[in-house]
């Protein structure tokens, strides 16, 4: 049967890309996969994190996934370093993937930045553990953001050279599922930015957890341009603040660029602003309450986690084995 492997980090605020680009996908996909969902508190630490907000977020995180309808008894949600298979199985792969590829990555470039040679190197070597997270399930698919082709395609080499360098067929290929008008949400300040957790200003994103005050707020005071709305697709290009706003309002109604053009093609901003404000609200406001709820009673998110945990190693245990065997590696 296919299977789905996806993850997000508990670091700082979930945000509408990441609800548009992954989890509202997830959602979706559960009835027709087997799908197992992580909360990857082992990519956070690549950075450094406050102990008190990791265990937060990863609490928080959890709760957007139920309060989103992923049910967890049907999928498995879980935190990553309660499978050790994870980090055992991204050791094997440290040793198949090349320097090579791991120079090529564009994602550690930006994260680095200018002081890339005081990265940990946790940080560079993020995407094999991404690898093994997959592979250590021998899944099919990934639903992800735009944002993650590039590690997908690293998780794809390094099956591959595994499979090739012992001569088996141990490990699929894994297809991403990338979703088109929402896969790349970007910031509300700067129609040219990915829309982050760490961007240092609020306003740059709409929370999960944002309020119908916050989210009209910031919608209120996102970067526009002068001119009007255009009636057709053509007439966003170059304009990318406006092409970011109708991407995000096709994406919550469900509906192409076309078509959300075709209807409001000639308003000023002001008023699509306003309709943009009540689509937003009617989606995030319930997701917003439930993980309040939620959170409020953290024994039940930590029993999702803990039960979801278990349930994740008995898969990935047989594929261990598989490999350590392959190997030559002496476990029995
Ligand atoms: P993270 O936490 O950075 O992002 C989680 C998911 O949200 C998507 N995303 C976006 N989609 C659209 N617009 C945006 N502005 C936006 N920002 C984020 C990301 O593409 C991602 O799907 N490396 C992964 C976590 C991970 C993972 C894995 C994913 C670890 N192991 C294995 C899949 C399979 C990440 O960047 O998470």
């Amino acid at each position: 049967m296919d299977r789905i492997f996806s993850g997000i980090q508990p670091t700082g605020n979930l945000h509408l890309g990441n609800y548009l680009g992954a989890i509202r996908n997830w959602v979706r996909l559960q009835d027709s996969y087997e799908c197992i969902y992580c909360v990857v508190d082992l990519h956070a630490i690549t950075m450094w994190q406050n102990p008190l907000e990791l265990r937060t977020s990863t609490r928080e995180v959890t709760a957007a996934f139920i309060a989103s309808g992923i049910d967890p008894k049907k999928n498995i949600i879980f935190n990553q370093s309660r499978n050790s298979d994870h980090a055992q199985l991204a050791w094997v792969f440290n040793c198949v993937a090349r320097l090579r590829w791991l120079n090529r990555m564009t994602q550690f470039k930006e994260k680095a930045g200018k002081h890339r040679e005081n990265a940990s190197i946790g940080l560079y070597d993020y995407p094999v553990l991404m690898a093994a997270d997959i592979l250590a399930y021998k899944a099919t698919h990934v639903p992800v953001g735009a944002d993650q082709r590039q590690h997908l395609e690293l998780a794809r080499d390094i099956g591959q050279k595994f499979n090739n360098d012992f001569g088996v067929e141990l490990f699929p290929m894994p297809e991403p599922i990338i979703f088109g008008v929402a896969s790349r949400v970007m910031s509300l300040r700067n129609g040219l930015q990915k829309m982050s957790k760490s961007d240092p200003s609020d306003y740059s994103r709409i929370n999960l957890k944002d309020g119908r005050e916050d989210i009209a707020l910031k919608i209120r005071k996102a970067k526009t341009d002068s001119e009007p709305l255009p009636s057709e697709v053509k007439g966003l290009e170059g304009r990318p603040e406006a092409e970011n706003l109708v991407g995000i309002y096709a994406a919550l109604a469900d509906l192409q660029l076309e078509d959300v053009l075709a209807e409001v093609g000639g308003l000023p901003f002001s008023q699509f602003k306003q309709k943009l404000t009540e689509l937003a609200v009617e989606e995030l406001g319930p997701i917003g309450s439930e993980m309040q709820r939620l959170l409020a009673q953290p024994d039940e998110i930590d029993k999702v986690i803990r039960d979801g945990g278990v349930r994740a190693q008995t898969l990935t245990a047989p594929v261990l084995a598989e490999v350590f065997e392959v190997m030559g590696l002496v476990k029995d």
